[in-house]
């Protein structure tokens, strides 16, 4: 069965995996490298909206969307066209060597989604990692200083300076050897397992002390630091918000002390949270923003935007061969009028649909311990008891793998989450079916206890 535009509910017509799936990991096992990380076994041939068929026929809902990316779903027939007539057109050039329209055009509606009264200034990459390496490059050529604060649990790319600020999974870090110097990190507050018995809306308090008091008086003059670097939302780490409260008082030692707040949005923006970007619902302004991920579709893009007096860096200071690729440029051209055009308010509009579907799953299942996020970016948290909060990495992994079987994509984040991050255009019919399944998959999992 080929799907088409009215395919809105998963079909499956073989075992999981299938013959031509078990026979495409087994070629892929030959010949990739071993450092993937793949939950579960689905060989993907073919997308449209929030349907991906496999090599076999058989058809699921993506909650995933290659990992919060396919923003627009899957090959969505004006991004296709975009990418069509740009690749007929010219396929690359080089914005560093180069001009082309293009660049200025996405920069300029980039930059219209952002408030804050002065004019800013973006460079555009292939990926988050990249984005992160020149938010980095940035701050520190700005500010003349070297010394970067970031978070546990955020996760901010896999190239080495990236790593150096990335502390979600220490196999991330293991076996690379010596990191980027200057960087220290501090918790990253989560109501759910917060310490001090905080609320969602005060959880933190002690962290901001810590900086204030101890990082800065003890290890490193504020003066001397760059950057702090945050995710609104952190994404691998178990879609766990920062209390607004929180993002402000951080904006607000930045500003005291001449520190460049980054914002990492490479998960959690274009039009996700519902807000172009999750910084958006705390009413702040980074000085520095990384996206990437949903920009274009799936196209490999990545940005890093900044006030004009920051991003103020000589000529021969930054550069890319392929960042900014013509083609790239134009599917996030054609996303962002999608994003703006209906489906950041379709995914402010489905959050609160699915949040209201699963509001009871604490009471109704006791190995939920929460569930939160904002928009189309939902965490669930398992765990083995809701008294203790025992993580429950095992049962998780159970969950993500039986949502397979009945042919929902979703996928792990943090140590005991799973994450729920479809294409902002998802119905009510999809939400219903994922929120049934997963209620299947509790029921199953609480079963085998
Ligand atoms: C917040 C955040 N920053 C950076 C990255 C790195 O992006 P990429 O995998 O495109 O290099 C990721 C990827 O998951 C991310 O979630």
């Amino acid at each position: 069965m080929q799907i088409t535009v009215e395919s809105k509910l998963p079909r499956l017509v073989t075992a999981l995996p299938g013959p031509n799936a078990k026979r495409v990991v087994e070629y892929d096992g030959k010949f990739m490298s071993p450092s993937y990380t793949r939950e579960y076994q689905l060989v993907a041939k073919r997308g449209r909206g929030a349907i991906v068929e496999d090599v076999d026929g058989n058809t699921f809902l993506d909650f995933a969307a290659g990992i919060a990316v396919c923003a627009t779903g899957h090959c969505h027939p004006k991004v296709v066209d975009a990418i069509q007539k740009q690749a007929a057109e010219l396929i690359h050039m080089s914005g560093t060597d180069f001009f082309y329209e293009s660049l200025p055009q996405l920069a300029e509606r980039l930059v219209k989604t952002m408030p804050g009264a002065e004019a800013k200034r973006v460079f555009f990459g292939n990926s988050g990692t990249e984005a992160v390496e020149g938010a980095i490059k940035l701050a520190r050529y700005t500010t003349k200083r070297d010394k970067i604060i970031a978070f546990y649990g955020c996760f901010h790319g896999r190239t080495l300076g990236a790593l150096s600020l990335t502390a979600s999974k220490a196999t991330q870090r293991k076996g690379f050897g010596t990191m980027l110097g200057g960087i220290e990190h501090i918790p990253y507050p989560n109501a759910y397992r917060c310490a001090q018995g905080h609320t969602s809306e005060t959880c933190g308090t002690e962290i901001i002390e810590q900086l204030e008091n101890d990082i800065f008086k003890r290890l490193f003059d504020p003066a001397d630091v760059a950057a702090i670097i945050i995710e609104p939302i952190q994404g691998e780490g178990g879609y766990i918000a920062a209390p607004l409260a929180f993002l402000q008082e951080l904006q607000r030692i930045c500003r005291k002390n001449g520190i460049m707040l980054i914002a990492d949005e490479v998960q959690s923006g274009i039009g996700r949270t519902g807000k172009w970007w999750a910084y958006e619902h705390a009413g702040i302004e980074p000085d520095i923003i990384t996206t990437a991920k949903g920009i274009a579709s799936g196209m490999p893009l990545g940005a890093f935007i900044a006030r004009e007096s920051v991003m103020n860096w000589k000529a021969g200071s930054h550069g890319t061969t392929f960042g900014g690729n013509p083609v790239c440029i134009a599917a996030a051209l054609a996303t962002l009028d999608l994003v703006e055009g209906g489906y950041m308010e379709n995914a402010r509009r489905m959050g609160e649909y699915l949040f209201g579907k699963m509001a009871d799953w604490t009471k109704k299942f006791k190995i939920i311990g929460e569930v939160r996020g904002r928009g189309l970016m939902i965490g669930v948290e398992i765990v083995r008891d809701q008294k203790t909060k025992e993580k429950a990495a095992d049962l998780r992994t159970q969950i993500v793998n039986l949502a397979f079987r009945k042919g929902l994509l979703i996928l792990s984040a943090g140590e005991c989450t799973f994450r729920l991050s479809p294409p902002l255009l998802i119905d009510e019919e999809q939400a219903d079916f994922a929120v049934r399944t997963l209620e299947e998959c509790f029921r199953e999992v609480e079963k085998s206890l």
